[in-house]
């Protein structure tokens, strides 16, 4: 297992252009089994994720090959309906795979996703969504079996807001007979990106970036060939490491509009942004001012960008609070950053973070993708030498992470490791 051997203490200056989004990507691969054909989706971040889901795919026949950040799928042979445990313990998005093979073929067979290093995560909704367009949903021996003669429309309000449940009813709403009404649909970029393909594909989708969509499903989609958004996660990681360097970068290739929250954050605790069109600038010369954040839907804090906020937090002069609503037990990394010498007391679901004391160089073990991305922030501001163990968690969302940062001045190397 690798693990990133990193010297703290050096500024990040220069430029830095942002991948397309992986949530993005994960949402409009599905989108394929819709519409037999072949489609290339540009943009596509080369990652570990990514593999994961077109190895699943391609177990169900849609052939899939990533050059050059261009993913080309074909779906003219799929022969299986099925995403098995070993694909769905490995990325919980592979419940994806459920909207578009019940609405296009009428079964699906896909295992459930377990719990997750961040706390239980259920697909209730998901499920419930599925039965409302009319499947008939039987689980056994740890499987979804989901069957349907031809989905119809339904009114579905999602109890609560959901990237996952929004885009699996998205995908299959789209071929059901009639219309679809959602209410309090999740309102992510990456879910808004996936509608858009849907439409060009031929479905009839009213209300996309509103709460509220209304879908007249039709008899057929067909292929196309789409461009995916720019990951806000992994920019928003960038931004505050540089942040927290004290540093001064351009971030090219980056979508302002989809991180208004967190942008309007970084600028309360004192980052000085430029923003022109998709490139942002970004200075700091000082620590930063003591922030209380609270992760909410979109256009709320994202959930995704709760660790490395709290990485930050521990530069900053005073007390700051970050608060996970989404996930309230996503801390798992509060006691690998205390073996840097970070000050942080978990009460519930709230992170107090008493910054201003240096950080120290140590071995720390990253526990999943945005922990692993919050440790090597922290490395990257702690005195000396720090490892950070395992990150393979980190390439399923970040793409050659420390050959961008040591373009950006970094002192960081990857190693091969095979000791633990
Ligand atoms: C997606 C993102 C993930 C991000 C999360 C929240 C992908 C592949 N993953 O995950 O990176 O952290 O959104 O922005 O895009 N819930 C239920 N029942 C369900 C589904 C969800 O109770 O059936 C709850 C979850 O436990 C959570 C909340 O709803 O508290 C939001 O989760 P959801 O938006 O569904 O997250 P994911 O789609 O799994």
């Amino acid at each position: 297992m690798d693990k990133f051997v990193i010297e703290g203490g050096h500024r990040l200056t220069g430029k830095i252009a942002v991948s397309g989004s992986k949530n993005a990507l994960l949402a409009l691969i599905p989108a394929t089994i819709l519409a037999p054909g072949t489609y290339t989706i540009f943009n596509a971040p080369n990652l570990r994720d990514v593999w994961t889901f077109t190895r699943l795919f391609g177990s169900m026949g849609v052939h899939a090959e990533l050059n050059n950040n261009e993913l080309f799928l074909d779906s003219r042979n799929i022969t299986s309906f099925e995403a098995p445990y070993e694909h769905v313990k490995k990325m919980r998005a592979s419940i994806y795979a459920l909207g578009p093979l019940l609405a296009r073929y009428g079964q699906a067979k896909i295992s459930l996703p377990g719990g997750c290093a961040f706390g239980p995560r259920p697909v209730d909704l998901h499920l419930k969504g599925m039965e409302k367009l009319g499947a008939t949903i039987d689980l056994d021996s740890g499987y979804i079996n989901a069957k349907a003669d031809r989905l119809h429309g339904a009114k579905i309000h999602f109890e609560i807001s959901s990237v996952g449940a929004t885009v699996n009813v998205l995908l299959a709403a789209s071929l059901a007979k009639g219309t679809s009404i959602l209410t309090n649909a999740a309102l992510e970029p990456e879910v808004t990106a996936l509608a858009r393909m849907l439409v060009k594909m031929g479905a009839k989708i009213d209300g996309i970036g509103t709460t509220t969509m209304e879908i007249q499903g039709v008899d057929e989609l067909r292929p196309v060939d789409e461009t995916n958004v720019p990951d806000r996660i992994e920019a928003a990681t960038f931004l505050i490491a540089a942040a927290m360097t004290r540093g001064k970068i351009t971030m090219t290739n980056v979508n302002p509009y989809h991180m208004t929250q967190v942008l309007s954050c970084m600028e309360d605790v004192g980052c000085t942004l430029d923003v022109t069109g998709d490139t942002i600038e970004l200075e700091m010369n000082d620590a930063p001012k003591p922030s209380h954040i609270n992760t909410a839907p979109y256009p709320g804090f994202p959930t995704d960008v709760q660790a490395q906020w709290t990485a930050f937090m521990c530069c900053a002069d005073g007390v700051s609070r970050t608060t996970d609503s989404i996930y309230p037990t996503r801390f798992g990394y509060v006691p690998e950053m205390a073996r840097l010498g970070a000050q942080i007391e978990m009460v519930d679901s709230t992170a107090i973070i008493t910054g201003g004391k240096a950080l120290k160089g140590a071995t720390v073990m990253s526990s999943d993708l945005r922990a692993s991305a919050s440790l090597v922030l922290a490395a990257l501001v702690a005195e000396g030498k720090s490892e950070v163990l395992r990150v393979y968690h980190l390439d399923r969302g970040y793409e050659k992470m420390e050959h961008r940062l040591s373009a950006l001045g970094a002192h960081i190397k990857r190693v091969g490791t095979d000791d633990f």
